[in-house]
């Protein structure tokens, strides 16, 4: 049943005419505040906002998300770091009762879940939104009792916005009673055995930066149910680990360790952790957004799961010089390739990626585990049970432990670490912080302000200038917008000289001055691509996609939103141009706005 959760799902929604849409990058397109995608509406944004989507107003996906608040919870039985979300949404559409009375049907006919197993809450209302009486309703109507029915506050029952701003609203949660117990009449908030499967988001606000709320151009429905778990209730486990979906991977790992799933807890927390991250590596490497483990923002998530899952590794004796990761990753790519073509296609970008970042780091981290023990040593017979931020500094210089794999064995060894003792070595030796990454991790939206829409029009303008200046083969490879400057990265293999980048910012600023319009059409992807317009990131958009034209000079495949005639930008000016890996350039640029 669990392997067929998604196609159900889908097939379901397509029968109540919504469109499929294919899973976006995992990475937040055109999102600064943002490492990864955390739901699946995250892409949606401007859609929810207003925007017109190509594929219509009904939509339904799994989408690609990472959740990564803290990596210490992955190894027990129900956190993972990458999951997968399955959605349906309404874009200014239908409302709360067919949404309700969809989910209804889904889970009662299509996944044959008793109605007796289910109870649900609702937004019990504030100052700002009533109570939802009409969701509570609904719910009754389809024959949920009413002592299954919880109001609750906007701490359960409001849902976003994604980080500080954005689309929110009300929700109704679905629960399922996960337990051979029978199932009590009233359902009870504080008891565990209830697990949520569902939520039906109605997304009708936006809060603003002053944490106002007001009412979106169009009422919305978000929803988002986790493969893993729903998995985990249809195959009647209490360990997400224990089903269908990371059954094979299992399997392999306890063969290339000679260990057992479900002997001995240690264990098991270290077989999970490596499932875990290597699916999650898989994914992440497999991303049209061309990740590699680096020390900042996405690629340093990527180094710090490898790292720790070949830690992991080790702990559960596995030979780490063998081929035991490329054969789990195999698994795990013949498993999601049907979902994820990308995962085909770059197939051996992603052994490759694994291969390179294990020789790196295994070499030095037995070296660095013996030197942390001899460290962990002469400290204790001194009664000092804290690992100054120099000696964290020198473990992650020399021996590749990012700051929390020190942090982890130091817990192992009950010690703890100057974390700002290290950081501050950290910026002392290297002028980037990665400090950032982990901020920008925690917060998240799309920010759809006006000076955002401008750098984003910049942006295209300062893409087809470099194509112009440096060669056709420049190619975008990350976009990154605040408030205070645009931030585009391309591949191309040389420094910029003083000359190009001036031909460069000439060249956007003389197109900013001609004053052009920005018009947007909706294309098959077929004709977009033969009408010259360039692409990023691959085909997220399905069949239809918009392209945006800036005058005759610039067209691009993108879910905009965009200024409507250049005119509005302002001055640019190239503030930095540096390189961020082999092949790939990086500059930075703001508007006088
Ligand atoms: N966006 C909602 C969630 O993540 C559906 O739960």
């Amino acid at each position: 049943m669990a392997k067929n959760l998604k196609d159900l799902y889908i097939d379901f929604f397509i029968s109540k005419k919504h469109k499929k849409l294919e899973s976006a990058s995992i990475i937040p397109e055109n999102d600064p505040t943002c490492l990864f995608n955390t739901a699946g509406m995250q892409p949606l944004i401007p859609y929810l906002m207003g925007e017109k989507h190509p594929l219509g107003k009904r939509l339904t996906n799994y989408q690609k998300c990472f959740r990564l608040t803290d990596l210490d919870e992955v190894g027990d039985k129900t956190h993972h770091t990458f999951f997968e979300m399955l959605g349906n949404w309404s874009l200014g559409d239908y409302f709360k009762k067919e949404s309700i009375s969809w989910s209804f049907e889904f889970l009662t006919s299509v996944l044959k879940i008793p109605v007796e197993k289910l109870a649900v809450t609702v937004f019990k209302g504030n100052e700002f939104v009533p109570a939802d009486t009409e969701s509570a309703q609904i719910w009754m109507d389809l024959g949920i009792p009413k002592e299954r029915i919880c109001y609750l506050d906007e701490k359960n029952n409001w849902w976003g916005p994604a980080g500080n701003i954005g689309p929110c609203g009300p929700d109704t949660e679905i629960f399922y009673f996960r337990s051979n117990e029978d199932t009590p009449e009233q359902y009870d908030p504080e008891d565990e055995r209830w697990v949520e499967i569902w939520n039906n988001v109605f997304m009708e606000y936006e809060k603003l930066e002053d944490n106002t709320f007001v009412a979106l151009k169009q009422k919305n429905v978000d929803t988002g149910m986790g493969v893993e778990r729903v998995s985990a209730i249809l195959e009647n486990v209490d360990d997400n680990y224990k089903t269908s979906i990371w059954k094979d991977i299992i399997k392999k790992i306890e063969q290339v360790s000679n260990k057992k799933y479900g002997e001995n807890e240690e264990d098991d927390r270290c077989i999970r952790i490596i499932a875990d991250h290597l699916r999650a590596i898989v994914i992440i490497s497999a991303d049209d957004a061309n990740i590699v483990p680096s020390n900042t923002d996405q690629g340093y998530i990527l180094r710090r799961l490898i790292r720790r899952m070949i830690r992991y590794a080790k702990k559960l004796e596995i030979d780490i010089n063998s081929n035991f990761d490329r054969e789990i990753a195999t698994i795990i790519i013949n498993q999601y390739k049907k979902y994820y073509p990308e995962i085909q296609r770059n197939k051996d970008r992603i052994l490759e990626v694994l291969e390179t970042e294990k020789n790196k780091f295994s070499k030095t981290l037995e070296k660095g585990l013996r030197e942390f023990v001899k460290i962990s040593e002469i400290l204790k017979k001194q009664n000092i049970t804290c690992i100054n931020g120099k000696t964290a500094f020198r473990l992650y210089d020399t021996f590749g432990f990012p700051i929390e794999l020190t942090c982890e064995v130091a817990k192992e060894h009950n010690m703890d670490v100057d974390i700002e003792g290290f950081n501050k070595c950290f910026l002392e030796h290297q002028e980037k912080s990665r400090q950032g990454a982990s901020q920008k991790f925690k917060g998240g939206l799309s920010d759809h302000s006006e000076s955002n829409i401008k750098y984003h029009t910049a942006t295209h303008l300062l893409h087809q200038a470099l194509k112009d200046v440096l060669g056709n083969d420049v190619n975008q490879k990350g976009s990154n917008i605040n408030s205070q400057r645009l931030r585009f990265d391309f591949s191309y293999p040389h420094k910029l000289t003083d000359e190009q980048k001036k031909k460069v910012e000439d060249i956007v600023n003389q197109k900013i001055a001609e004053e052009l319009d920005v018009t947007c059409e909706e294309m098959s992807l077929e004709d977009a691509r033969k009408s010259g317009a360039i692409g990023l990131f691959g085909n997220k958009y399905g069949e239809i996609v918009k392209v945006y034209t800036i005058g005759n000079y610039s067209k691009e495949i993108c879910g905009g939103p965009h200024v409507n005639n250049t005119k509005e930008l302002g001055k640019f000016t190239i503030i930095k141009e540096e390189a961020v890996g082999s092949g790939v350039r990086r500059i930075k640029a703001t508007l006088e706005i």
